[in-house]
C-alpha cells in the first residue's frame, strides 16, 4: 500500500495499528496521523535482525514462573513432570487473578514437586511480582490475549525469557514493540506453537528437508474448531474474555496452528518471508444465531463465521490460511503442502508421492506405502520421546510435551530455540494486517519484514536438531 491508499484508510483501520482510541474519532486530520502512523508501523526497516540464532547462557535447571492458570495454565504445568523430576525444571511461582484456581494447581503441582511453589493471586498486576524477582529465568503466559505484549515486555525488561500462548501481540505497533525490546534485551521470546511438535507435522517437515516434495509451492493451513459453546459459557473463559474479541473485530485472530507448521514447511525467516496478504472475512451468521438463547448479553458479532487469508512469499509461494471457531463441523487444521513432487494433506492424514511418475497420478498413496514413508520418515523427537509422551493422557496427544520439553531442553544447553522472536511476532502480526485488509476490501496489505532482512539467510530448521 502507498501513501495514497493510507489517505483512503477509513479511521476505524487505526485501531489495527494500536492508535490509542481517542485518535480515531473521524475527521481529516486525525485520519491524517493515523495515516503517517501507517506508514510508519508499516516501515520495514525498524528491525536489526539480531535475535537470530540467539544464545544465552546454559540453565542448568530452569526456573519457572507461570502466569495464568485457567484451562491452558492448567495443561502445561502438568507437562513439567518430566522435567521437574529429572531436576531440567523447577516451578516456582503461580499467578493467576483467581486464589482457587493457583491453589489447584499448586495441589498438582505438589504431587511432582513436594515444596510447591509461591502463589500471587487477587490482582491484575499481581503477575508483575513474579516477573520482578531474580530467582525466575523464564515466565511461561497463558493469559486473555489482551494481556500478552504488556506480559512479554515487562518480562524480558526484568531479565526473563518469556513464552507465551497466542498471540503474542494484536497490534503492529505492540508487534514492534516486541521487536525493539527483544533484540534489546537479548532475551529469548517464544510463540508457544504446540502444532509445530505434532507428529504427523514434523514428520511433513522431515520430508520436506528430506526432498521428498521437490520444492514447496503452496500450503494451507487453518484453525478451524467450533468454539460456540465454550464461548457463551459463562464458566469457561474468566469473564468470557474470548468472545468479546468477536463482537468488536473481524479478521484471523488464531493464526499460529495453522500458520506455524505452515511456515516451517516454507522456511519463513529461513530463506523466505512473508510478502503481503489478502484477506476475505464471509458473513456473520453462527454464533449470533447460537448467541440469541443464551444469556450472553451481546448478539451481533463482527467477525465472520469463516475468514480465509492468502498470503504470497517472498519466493512466490502462496498460502491459504483460514480461522472459523463459529460454525459447527469436525475440528481441522488443514494441514495441506503441495511441492512439485509430493503433497500430504490433513484430517484425515493423506500423502501423494510422485508428479514425475505418472502411474501413480490421481491417487493418494494406498496404506502400505503411506505406512512405508511414515517408517521411513518419522522425525526421530517422537520416537525418542514415546515413553514420556504416553505416560500423559493430557496435552493434546503428545505435542503439549514436546513443545514444553524442547523450550526447557534449549534453556538447559544455552541453545537458540526452535521458536524465536521474528517466528512469534510474524505469525501474530497476521492477525492485525488480516483486519486490515478486510476492512478495506479485501485490500492487498504488505506485510512488514520483522526480521531486519534476516530471513535472507537460508538454514534449517533448528526444530530439525537433535539435541539432549
Ligand atoms: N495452544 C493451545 O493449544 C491452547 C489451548 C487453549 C488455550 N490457549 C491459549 O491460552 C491462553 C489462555 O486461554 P485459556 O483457555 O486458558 O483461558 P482461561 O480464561 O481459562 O484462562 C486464562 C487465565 O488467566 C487469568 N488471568 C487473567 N488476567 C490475569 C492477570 N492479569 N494476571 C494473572 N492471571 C490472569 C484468568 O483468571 C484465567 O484463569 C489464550 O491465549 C489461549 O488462546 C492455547
Amino acid at each position: 500500500m502507498n501513501r495514497k491508499d493510507f489517505l483512503n484508510l477509513s479511521a476505524r483501520a487505526a485501531v489495527f495499528f494500536g492508535v490509542a482510541p481517542a485518535l480515531t474519532a473521524c475527521n481529516n486530520d486525525n485520519t491524517r496521523i493515523e495515516t503517517d502512523k501507517a506508514e510508519e508501523l508499516l516501515n520495514t526497516s525498524k528491525a536489526l535482525g539480531t535475535a537470530v540464532g540467539l544464545k544465552s547462557d546454559p540453565i542448568s535447571k530452569v526456573r519457572v514462573g507461570m502466569i495464568g492458570m485457567g484451562n491452558r495454565g492448567s495443561v502445561l504445568i502438568q507437562m513439567f513432570e518430566y522435567l521437574i523430576k529429572n531436576n531440567h525444571a523447577e516451578i516456582v511461582a503461580l499467578s493467576d487473578l483467581k486464589e482457587n484456581k493457583v491453589q489447584k494447581n499448586n495441589d498438582y503441582l505438589k504431587t511432582i514437586q513436594p515444596k510447591g511453589a509461591d502463589l500471587y493471586f487477587g490482582h491484575d498486576t499481581e503477575w508483575k511480582k513474579v516477573a520482578d524477582r531474580d530467582d525466575i529465568d523464564l515466565l511461561i503466559i497463558a493469559t486473555p490475549w489482551n494481556y500478552h505484549t504488556d506480559m512479554c515486555v515487562y518480562g524480558m525488561e526484568h531479565g526473563k525469557h518469556v513464552a507465551c500462548e497466542q498471540p503474542l501481540a494484536m497490534t503492529l505497533e505492540d508487534c514492534w514493540r516486541l521487536i525493539e525490546v527483544g533484540e534489546r534485551t537479548k532475551k529469548h521470546c517464544m510463540y508457544m506453537e504446540n502444532c509445530c511438535y505434532n507428529a504427523e507435522e514434523l514428520w511433513v517437515l522431515n520430508m520436506i528437508n528430506e526432498g521428498v516434495f521437490g520444492e514447496v509451492n503452496h500450503a494451507e493451513g487453518a484453525y478451524i474448531h467450533d468454539l460456540r459453546k465454550h464461548m457463551l459459557d459463562a464458566s469457561y473463559y474468566e469473564n468470557q474474555w474470548r468472545i468479546k474479541h468477536h463482537e468488536t473485530k473481524n479478521g484471523n485472530f488464531y493464526t499460529g496452528h495453522g500458520l506455524g507448521p505452515v511456515s516451517f514447511y516454507m522456511d519463513i525467516g529461513r530463506g523466505d518471508n512473508y510478502d503481503y496478504l489478502v484477506s476475505m472475512s464471509s458473513k456473520e451468521q453462527s454464533l449470533s444465531a447460537a448467541a440469541k438463547n443464551n444469556a450472553y448479553p451481546v448478539k451481533q458479532f463482527a467477525c465472520g463465521d469463516m475468514n480465509t487469508t492468502l498470503i504470497k512469499t517472498k519466493l512466490g509461494k502462496s498460502i491459504m490460511l483460514q480461522f472459523d471457531t463459529h460454525t459447527g463441523r469436525p475440528y481441522s487444521r488443514l494441514n495441506t503442502v503441495t511441492g512439485t513432487k509430493a503433497v500430504h494433506q490433513g484430517y484425515p492424514s493423506r500423502l501423494y508421492v510422485g508428479h514425475e511418475e505418472l502411474q501413480w497420478g490421481h491417487r493418494w498413496l494406498n496404506e502400505e506405502e503411506y505406512n512405508d514413508y511414515k517408517e521411513r520418515y518419522d522425525h526421530p523427537l517422537w520416537n525418542k520421546l514415546k515413553n514420556q509422551i504416553d505416560a500423559k493422557a493430557v496435552g493434546h496427544g503428545g505435542m503439549d510435551f514436546v513443545m514444553i520439553y524442547r523450550l526447557i531442553r534449549c534453556l538447559n544447553q544455552g541453545l537458540p530455540l526452535d521458536i524465536n522472536l521474528y517466528d512469534s511476532v510474524m505469525w501474530s502480526a497476521i492477525t492485525p494486517l488480516s483486519e486490515l485488509s478486510v476492512a478495506n476490501n479485501s485490500q492487498r496489505t504488505v506485510i512488514p519484514d520483522f526480521t531486519g532482512n534476516s530471513w535472507n539467510i537460508k538454514r534449517s530448521n533448528e526444530v530439525l536438531r537433535n539435541i539432549l
